[in-house]
């Protein structure tokens, strides 16, 4: 019998998880809203192992925390871990295993949704038709057809992106550490030839020191006049002071975000009733050609009937001693 602790449960996490647990009696499972964080790893006493999402504080200090109270796995029901000490739970003998690829769809398809409401507006039109404001003034878009499409980071989300942009009939340039064998429609550039050529930008490499405020104002510069910019990767990509001096300088034709830089304290919580201590996300949404989700990429029935699966079968490879190669060293 494995126990686990579900951090940060919201009802569809529950729902999609006990959908399938029945499969795995050998797991029992306790679910808890509480975000894991150094304050709350103590609840942990007592469970084998924790699952935690992607805006969990698991550092250095809740690493010790969960190894000093028992815990020997991490589950992430996602793909980042970027917010994980992996060194750490390696050096206290936790196995750390994440879910790599459960929807790339899901998120190159909220990429484009994001590069198309922004570019037609649609966030705008949305609004004012309710006001039985039928007139069109600001709303003017491109055609992506013809245009070039730039994709930072061709693994699996930035090739589906790819796909997807090659049938918007855009040319497709990549940028990557390593070509995609599958992508023979893209033309590998360099990233200065990303910025000076494309009309629309999708971030989604993932965010590592070499890569942390890879856009800003020297990269944004470089960028065509009228670029679009999505970046549904991580927030840290994209540094958000240079990238506001961009858009009020007009650099931008549009902006889509599903991750900012500020996103930790609001990612799925409802905050309407509070005012909040940062102005950045307010910043932002006040310009007319900026449209921020929450960090809502992965968000499909796909995607979360992927992760529950991929979760329980990593928690039954750690309790059956094997190796996976979802587990994170
Ligand atoms: P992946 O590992 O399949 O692909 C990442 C690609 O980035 C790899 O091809 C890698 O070689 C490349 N890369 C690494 N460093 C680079 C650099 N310095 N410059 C250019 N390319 C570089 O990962 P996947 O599944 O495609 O996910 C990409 C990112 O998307 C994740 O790291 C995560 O941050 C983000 N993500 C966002 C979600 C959302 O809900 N918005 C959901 C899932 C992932």
């Amino acid at each position: 019998m494995l126990k686990i602790l579900f951090y940060d449960t919201k009802s569809y996490d529950k729902d999609s998880f006990e959908e399938k647990r029945l499969q795995y009696p050998k797991l029992k499972i306790d679910y808890m809203k509480s975000e894991l964080t150094p304050a709350t790893a103590r609840l942990a006493k007592g469970y084998d192992a924790v699952c935690a999402f992607v805006n969990c504080e698991v550092g250095t200090a809740t690493v010790r925390l969960l190894h000093e109270n028992g815990v020997k796995l991490i589950l992430l029901r996602c793909a980042g871990f970027n917010h994980v000490d992996i060194d750490k739970a390696n050096a206290l003998g936790i196995r750390v295993m994440r879910v790599p690829g459960y929807s790339p769809e899901a998120v190159a398809e909220h990429a484009m949704g994001l590069a198309l409401a922004a570019n037609r507006r649609i966030h705008k039109a949305y609004v004012r038709v309710r006001e039985n404001d039928f007139s069109l003034g600001g709303m003017l878009g491109f055609n992506f057809y013809g245009k070039t499409a730039g994709i930072v980071g061709t693994g699996k989300i930035g090739a589906a992106m790819a796909r997807v942009c090659r049938g918007f009939g855009m040319e497709v340039l990549g940028f990557d550490k390593y070509q995609n064998p599958e992508l023979d429609f893209v033309e590998y550039v360099s990233m200065e030839e990303i910025l000076s050529q494309s009309d629309l930008i999708s971030l989604h490499c993932p965010l590592t020191d070499e890569t942390y405020h890879l856009i800003c104002r020297e990269t944004i510069q470089k960028m065509k006049d009228g670029v679009i910019l999505v970046n549904t990767s991580r927030g840290g990509l994209v540094k958000t002071e240079d990238l506001i001096e961009g858009i009020r300088a007009r650099k931008f034709f549009a902006v889509g975000l599903d991750v900012y830089e500020e996103e930790k304290r609001n990612v799925y919580e409802d905050r309407s009733d509070e005012i909040l201590e940062s102005s950045i996300t307010a910043r932002l949404l006040s310009f007319p050609n900026v449209v921020i989700t929450s960090h809502q990429g992965f968000f499909t029935e796909e995607a979360l009937s992927a992760i529950s699966e991929t979760t329980l079968e990593n928690a039954m490879a750690f309790l059956n001693g094997e190796t996976t190669e979802n587990e994170v060293r």
